[in-house]
């Protein structure tokens, strides 16, 4: 064959190739407001950087039609300057669903991103197992769900779900560190509304069952929502940013847009003089990071625990944050389970942990405990413990009983404690107190409020406030709000350095 043959025949390949599933397809993906699997994957990357893998492979079913590519877009590219493997799943090709073939160029990216050890992105638009394959579909999902469990912990893994996604296409993403869909045009379920009428006879809508704001806010499946497709894999470019590229490495540095002046007299004035006030804690988070922005992670979920990225002096950090606006800022099941999840996440790819506490303990109740709250409660205090991580902790305001402990206390290997003059450590609050210690005093008093009252200025007076904690070396200084970006700065600047182990294990048991 001559040369301009062979050219020409590339060619053809090439347009068949882009054609993906066929014109009126391709039409339907747009008029949903989606944009196709190779639009994803260059709206994501570094201009040029994308290097496309296995784009002819095709599945070996026969009598079924062959699309080169099979349904998944897959390949190599660059996020500011930064490698990453990428797959972006085809819904207009057999409805994205994933054969054999298709699994293997998944797997084939994700071994490449763990040789190299760079994150892997995965834009997901898939109606899972592809009938047709029968085991071998299924087979291929097993494959990439062993892949995500081995990469976990090693190189961050990033899942976009961008279309409906039901199946292995759920469980795969569900392994991964991140989820992020899209508003309006993805939903995640095992199974979709038509079986779940079929079998429990609920009716429920897509969008109830697995639409974004019910995995964002109910059952805790994503940690983020975006506007459109551009939207979020803009997102994820910055989620990137805060991360380093594998366990080994340390997030980039990035110097703040502006000049941040350490010592800020605003933050005096947000935590109230009246305890049972609420306040934001986002406030005091905003005034001590670099450019007053807090990149905040599963924000709809569980908002009485505040998790996020943000940077200090350049450096990425993982705060971690009762939120006294919401619930007190108490800890209850959903919440340590998000906090947990999180700190692992900090704790596996190097990015130390800011931890601000207020918190008025473990929410009480019937449901709490029939749910489990000791065993999930549990969660939070092991992944504390367990980190290794610079740890860095500033009481704001409550530290009462076992929260006291779980929040990063200096006793599970905090680096640096501090406390505001506002912070109130003790094993409970005064009015609980004083119902265990005196309730039967209290009520043959002559005027049972106003003995009350005098018990509560006491123990509050004795307990409720640092110094307690300071003398016996619990807190390390007592600062002023104004101080608490210069003290963290210092702070972790101290603790570039820091090494910690664990002992030696095959892995630990947390209480899942
Ligand atoms: C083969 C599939 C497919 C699948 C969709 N298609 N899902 N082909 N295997 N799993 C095809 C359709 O036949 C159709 O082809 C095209 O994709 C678009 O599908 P529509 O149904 O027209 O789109 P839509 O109305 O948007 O609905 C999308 C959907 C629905 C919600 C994803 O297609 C659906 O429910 N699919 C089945 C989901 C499912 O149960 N998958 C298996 C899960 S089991 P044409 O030719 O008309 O364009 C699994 C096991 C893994 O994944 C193990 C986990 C542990």
């Amino acid at each position: 064959m001559s040369l301009e043959k062979k050219i020409e025949k590339l060619k053809a390949k090439h347009a068949q190739v882009v054609a993906a599933g066929g014109e009126a397809r391709v039409k339907k993906q747009r008029e949903g407001g989606k944009l196709t699997a190779r639009e994803r994957v260059a709206a994501f990357l570094d201009e040029g950087s994308f290097e496309e893998m296995d784009a002819l492979m095709v599945h070996r079913n026969p009598g079924v039609e062959k699309i080169p590519g099979d349904g998944v877009v897959t390949g190599i590219g660059r996020v500011d300057g930064r490698p990453v493997a990428i797959f972006a799943q085809d819904f207009t090709v057999f409805g994205g669903s994933l054969s054999e073939a298709y699994a293997k160029k998944i797997c084939k990216v994700m071994d490449l991103a763990m040789k190299v050890g760079c994150p892997v992105i995965g834009l997901n638009d898939s109606g899972g197992a592809r009938i047709q394959e029968g085991v071998v579909s299924l087979g291929g999902y097993a494959d990439i769900f062993l892949r995500n469990t081995l990469a976990s912990g090693v190189i961050p893994q990033i899942s976009l779900i961008m279309g409906p996604c039901a199946g292995g296409a759920v469980y795969s993403p569900a392994i991964t560190d991140f989820i992020t869909m899209v508003k309006g045009t993805s939903y995640m379920f095992v199974t979709g509304p038509d079986v779940i009428k079929t079998v429990t006879h609920e009716e429920v809508t897509k969008e109830e069952l697995g639409g974004a704001h019910t995995h964002a806010a109910k059952s805790g499946v994503a940690q983020f929502v975006c506007a459109s497709d551009l939207a979020a894999l803009a997102h994820t470019r910055e989620l990137l940013s805060f991360l380093p590229s594998n366990n080994l490495g340390e997030a980039p540095r990035r110097a703040s847009k502006r000049e941040m002046p350490l010592e800020n007299p605003d933050l005096d004035k947000v935590v109230p003089d009246d305890p049972s006030k609420p306040y934001d804690i986002r406030d005091i988070i905003k005034g001590v990071v670099d450019d007053a922005h807090f990149f905040e992670v599963a924000e709809a979920f569980a908002p009485n625990l505040v998790v996020g990225f943000a940077r200090i002096d350049g450096r990425s950090i993982g705060i971690v944050a009762n939120q006294p606006a919401y619930y007190a800022g108490v800890l209850d099941i959903a919440s340590s389970e998000k906090g947990a999840r999180f700190v692992r996440f900090c704790d596996a790819f190097n990015i130390p942990l800011i931890t601000f506490e207020d918190v008025p303990g473990f929410l009480p109740g019937v449901t709490q405990e029939h749910g489990g709250i000791i065993r999930h409660g549990a969660k939070l205090l092991y992944a504390f413990c367990e980190a290794t991580v610079p740890k860095i902790t500033v009481i704001t305001r409550k530290a009462y009983g076992g929260a006291y402990c779980v929040m990063a206390s200096k006793h599970i290997r905090t680096d640096f404690n501090f406390a505001y003059p506002t912070a109130e450590i003790a094993v409970m609050g005064a009015e609980g107190a004083m119902n265990v210690l005196h309730g039967k005093a209290i009520a043959a008093a002559p005027d049972p409020l106003a003995k009350k009252a005098e018990l509560v200025a006491e123990y509050n007076e004795k307990f409720a406030n640092p110094y307690i904690a300071a003398e016996f070396g619990f807190i390390d200084e007592v600062i002023l709000p104004r101080e608490t970006r210069l003290k963290l700065v210092k702070a972790l600047a101290f603790l570039d350095t820091k090494r910690e182990s664990t002992p030696p294990k095959k892995h630990g048991n947390i209480p899942l």
